[in-house]
């Protein structure tokens, strides 16, 4: 998979004032910044263009993986062009797209934002906010887009109680351990949380969550087009994901470990 689009341009309100002056996604983790980490994890699936979307006031992300050629000549010159190393590391062999989001209308909109840069090819989406800990989904996602041609996202076991915060799928468990989707519904009221059942046909008790990262073919573009706003008056992805389980069908991977929100406090 070639392509990485990653949406960093939310406003980061549960991190405010801090977001004021600094993106909530180079907020450092481990000593780099979450987004360092995001762009990390699309290149170790072979993502070598990284597309990410922003909006005014996150200029400081375009100048994190941008070369300063001042700065690499005076660590040079001072012997420590060493403190650089994991940064030039992760840069090598990278090119990215810088990609406007002029109003904040919802992660879809965010996403169909980047359908230039997707150009007709399937991508991978992770959100800029999210690290994942225990291991990243994306390679037996990308592996599963490949063997099935269906679009793929990230899930994770929630309580009934929780799911109602989040997009959510019902489907089926087949024996991989992978899920093969029949609805999705962004933020459902507690009665309409999707059922998620397993080989056997039996309903797992948690909910299915989605989890910050998916493969999506270029379908999704014009299913982002088509849809009315929806939860909360926002063009919201799970809508136009749910058109395309209806139009070629879409598959879920449980992620290994936990999602991390950096949103969220
Ligand atoms: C977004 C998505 C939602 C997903 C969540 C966590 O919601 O719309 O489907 O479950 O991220 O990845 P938000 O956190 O922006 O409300």
């Amino acid at each position: 998979m070639a392509k990485a689009l990653i949406p960093a341009a939310g406003m980061g309100t549960r991190y405010l004032p801090l977001s004021k002056a600094v993106p909530k996604e180079l907020i450092p983790v481990n000593g780099f910044p979450v987004l360092h980490h995001v762009v990390a994890e699309a290149k170790a699936v072979g993502c070598r263009e990284i597309g990410i979307v922003l909006s005014e006031g996150k200029e400081a992300i375009r100048t994190y993986f941008s070369e300063d050629s001042e700065l690499l000549a005076w660590l040079d010159g001072n012997g420590k062009r060493h403190v650089m190393s994991e940064w030039e590391a992760l840069m090598e062999g990278l090119t990215f797209r810088w990609i406007d989001q002029p109003e904040q209308r919802g992660l879809g909109d965010a996403i169909a934002c980047g359908e230039s840069f997707a150009d007709g090819d399937p991508v991978c989406v992770l959100l800029g906010d999210t690290i994942m800990e225990g291991g990243s989904p994306l390679g037996p996602m990308v592996a599963h887009y490949r063997k099935s041609g269906f679009s793929q996202v990230a899930v994770e076991p929630v309580s009934r109680s929780k799911a109602v915060r989040y997009g959510v799928c019902g489907g089926v468990r087949d024996g991989d351990g992978n899920f093969q989707l029949n609805r999705m519904v962004e933020k459902p009221l507690s009665e309409q949380i999707p059922m998620m059942r397993d080989e056997r046909g039996q309903p797992l008790q948690d909910a299915y969550a989605f989890a910050a990262r998916y493969v999506l073919t270029p379908t999704v573009f014009g299913a982002l087009h088509a849809i009315p706003p929806g939860h909360n008056g926002e063009v919201q992805l799970t809508d136009a994901m749910a058109v395309v389980l209806e139009k070629e069908g879409f598959g879920a991977v449980a992620i290994p470990g936990r999602r991390l929100d950096v949103g969220t406090r």
